[in-house]
């Protein structure tokens, strides 16, 4: 595969859309690796600032981020018609939930739409918005194949959840096991290559339902730790005892 090749010498080109908690972390770890990286983002004011290299994400120093502006190595842009000249795709763009609790889906609707224009053969298509288990199958794979690009095959999807623990001094987006699951093998062995090159460990599992699986998992497994422990609080206060 063309693709693979790409990533091994580094030539590949990576889009990241959304430079959030997420998305620009990812953006500087692949560019200080030696990629050539395109931020997209709708917020013309993170725009700017990333471009006069002045980072507002803590776990992103702005040196780091300084020095691959500098060196152009990483661009960040409002236009998404730039994403054109990406191989890899990677959507890091807000889920947040409606009043009623359902998933917003309209920012990863609007991403699978502006990579949609500029679709080509031979691109890879990740996404890493937490969302719920069937999204990338059910969501961003039709409105890909509705430009008449057969899936698995015309281009490469696969569903990689971001794992980060903002504020964690021990794990970081280097050395956080980076779950994928792609829609077919071709997909999932382009993205496990693709992370290769900046995570220390990456784990393919057999589908996008999986990896999206594992992300539910983790999370509800993260919210009733901490019920838990708050509750325990509360027993302890009473008791005057220090938790
Ligand atoms: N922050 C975390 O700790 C964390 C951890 C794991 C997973 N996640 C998930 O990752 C995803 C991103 O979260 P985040 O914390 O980075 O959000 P964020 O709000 O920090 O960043 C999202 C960015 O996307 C941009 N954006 C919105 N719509 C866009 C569009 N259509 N095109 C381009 N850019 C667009 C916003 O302007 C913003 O800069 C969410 O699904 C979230 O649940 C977050």
């Amino acid at each position: 595969m063309e693709l693979l090749k790409k990533i091994d010498s580094k030539q590949a080109k990576l889009g990241v859309i959304g430079l959030g908690y997420v998305g620009l972390p990812l953006a500087v770890e692949f560019a200080r690796a030696g990629f050539s990286v395109i931020g997209y983002d709708v917020d013309a004011g993170k725009v700017a600032q990333l471009m006069a290299g002045r980072s507002y994400i803590p776990d992103v120093p702005t040196e780091h981020l300084a020095e691959v502006v500098k060196s152009g190595r990483f661009t960040a842009t409002t236009d998404p018609t730039k994403l054109s000249e990406a191989d890899i795709l990677d959507i890091c763009v807000p889920t947040p939930l409606r009043k009623t609790k359902d998933p917003d889906m309209t920012y990863v609707v609007q991403a699978v739409d502006a990579i949609a224009a500029i679709l080509r053969k031979g691109q890879l298509i990740i996404l890493e918005s937490t969302t719920y288990p069937g999204t990338t199958v059910e969501v961003v794979q039709p409105a890909l194949a509705a430009k008449g690009f057969k899936p698995g095959v015309d281009f490469y999807l696969a569903f990689s959840p971001e794992r980060v623990d903002p504020g964690n001094p021990h794990y970081q987006t280097k050395n956080i096991p980076k779950v994928v699951g792609g829609i077919n093998q071709a997909s999932t062995d382009a993205a496990v290559k693709f992370y290769e090159q900046v995570m220390d460990t990456v784990v393919p599992v057999s589908s996008p339902g999986v990896a999206e699986m594992v992300k539910l998992l983790e999370n509800t497994f993260r919210a009733v730790n901490i019920g838990l422990v708050n509750e325990l609080a509360m027993m302890c206060h009473r008791m005057s005892l220090d938790v």
